[in-house]
């Protein structure tokens, strides 16, 4: 299913109701959670939903997409905090039901082992909300990676991290742990947000070009319960050819 929105805030609304209706049919959903801009408006709105007292968080459990290695879940420039600065800390997700994987253990593997076990005791993804990189990535699954991938180590491309963090890059992590592939296909149901011209490439390779490791949002073509959620913008490229 795509929604074409007429604008990025009307992108925002669309994937809030989503999100807002499937709390309300699972209190308990198991929601998983990007970082990046366009996600942003979504957040906002959701906050704003809450507020007005529209969705109820409490029975709500969230797992982050990824965070970059190393990386104090304090540090300002890290996905956790900018998850809860955006969204966790205005709205009534248990505290204990928020997870991330953990970027400061020194043995990385055993920190992504122990978050794909989280996610299997929270009874498995229900929805994952996506961003897509430029480069088509989801989550930190950067192309090439093995659709069979699952929260692991990952090395950034220069591509992310000149996107990422542009003039800051130098000092910045190289490294993040990221759910893999296989990890976010395993959810019940996926919604892919994009916003603006600059995604419009990536979006029309990711949902009409072939299915291949070197375009990682193109896996999401085989998932059985996909909504894409766009801004006429992101549908650039799509409509000229
Ligand atoms: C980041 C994140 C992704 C995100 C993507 C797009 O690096 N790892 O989860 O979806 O890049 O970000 P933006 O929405 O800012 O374009």
């Amino acid at each position: 299913m795509i929604h074409i929105a007429a604008s990025y805030r009307e992108l925002s609304a669309i994937a809030a109701c989503l999100v807002q209706q499937r709390i309300e049919a699972k209190k308990d959903l198991v929601l998983g959670l990007p970082a990046g801009r366009t996600p942003l408006g979504l957040y906002a709105r959701l906050v704003s939903m809450h507020q007005a007292g529209r969705v109820d968080f409490s029975g709500v459990t969230t797992f982050n997409l990824d965070e970059y290695y190393p990386m104090h879940p304090q540090d300002p420039r890290s996905f956790r905090a900018f998850t809860c600065r955006h969204f966790l800390d205005h709205v009534n997700v248990p505290a204990d039901r928020v997870y991330a994987p953990d970027a400061t253990h020194p043995r990385p593997e055993e920190a992504c082992a122990a978050y794909e076990l989280e996610i299997a005791r929270a009874g498995g993804l229900d929805l994952i909300i996506l961003g897509i990189g430029r480069n088509g990535h989801i989550g930190f699954n950067e192309p090439g990676t093995a659709f069979a991938s699952r929260t692991r180590l990952v090395a950034l491309t220069e591509h992310t991290m000149h996107v990422n963090f542009g003039r800051e890059a130098a000092s910045a992590p190289r490294l993040a742990l990221s759910m893999g592939v296989a990890t976010i296909m395993e959810a019940a149901e996926l919604v892919l947000l994009a916003s603006g011209r600059d995604k419009s490439l990536i979006v029309s390779r990711a949902l009409y070009g072939p299915v291949t490791p070197e375009v990682p949002a193109s896996a999401l073509q085989h998932h059985p319960a996909l909504t894409v959620v766009v801004d006429r913008a992101a549908t650039a490229a799509t409509r000229d050819q």
